[in-house]
């Protein structure tokens, strides 16, 4: 089957229950040690929804594509670092993905602005995020979008045979 074409990009808007089938297929059609440090997910598949990893926290990119159908073309999951009261001002970027046959065509940053709304909304004047340092794409993305580098953590995973940094990037959302 050849990959979707895409036509236009929906607004951004939360994740719902029903987005568990093409959100999971989404997340392992995209897995890869450029930016993922769990092992490649291998059948049977667990859920993409769970207590820990909850609709609510997750936004979804929708495209009209040439064959039709809407279809998922990214989501990006927004939570807490940590459940601290001393700590609840900050959000983090804990998974960002787009389906290859969406990507550069905005869907990312459509995305990472629709998550500085969000931010907002509940409270957030900070937004962080932790990225490969060898995931040159991601890492440009961030930084066009204002995120600085605040921190590495050197060869932090093994990952294919290689020690990769863990990158620490953050930006206000007050400014
Ligand atoms: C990184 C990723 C999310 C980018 O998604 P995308 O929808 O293609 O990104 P966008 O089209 O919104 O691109 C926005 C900007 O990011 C940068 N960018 C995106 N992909 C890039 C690439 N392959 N090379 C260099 N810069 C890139 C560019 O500055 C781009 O702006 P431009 O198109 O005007 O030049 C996507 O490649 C992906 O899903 N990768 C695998 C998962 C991943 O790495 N997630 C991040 C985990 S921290």
């Amino acid at each position: 089957m050849s990959a979707p074409q895409l036509r236009s990009l929906r607004p951004v808007r939360p994740a719902v229950p029903e987005d568990e089938t093409a959100l999971g297929e989404l997340d392992r059609a995209t897995w890869s040690t450029l930016h993922a440090v769990q092992p490649r997910p291998q059948p049977p598949y667990g859920p993409f929804f769970d207590d820990r990893h909850p609709p609510g926290e997750f936004l979804v990119a929708e495209a009209v594509t040439g064959a039709g159908p809407v279809r998922a073309a990214g989501y990006l999951r927004l939570g807490r670092p940590t459940p601290l009261a001393c700590n609840s001002h900050v959000r983090q970027i804990q998974g960002l993905a787009v389906a290859d046959w969406a990507r550069r065509h905005g869907v990312a940053r459509a995305l990472l602005r629709a998550s500085y709304a969000e931010a907002r909304r509940q409270g957030a004047g900070r937004l962080t995020l932790r990225v490969l340092g060898h995931n040159d794409a991601a890492r440009a993305l961030y930084a066009s979008e204002g995120f600085a580098v605040e921190g590495v953590l050197p060869g932090e995973f093994l990952l294919g045979g290689r020690y990769v940094d863990d990158v620490l990037m953050g930006r206000s959302l007050t400014a």
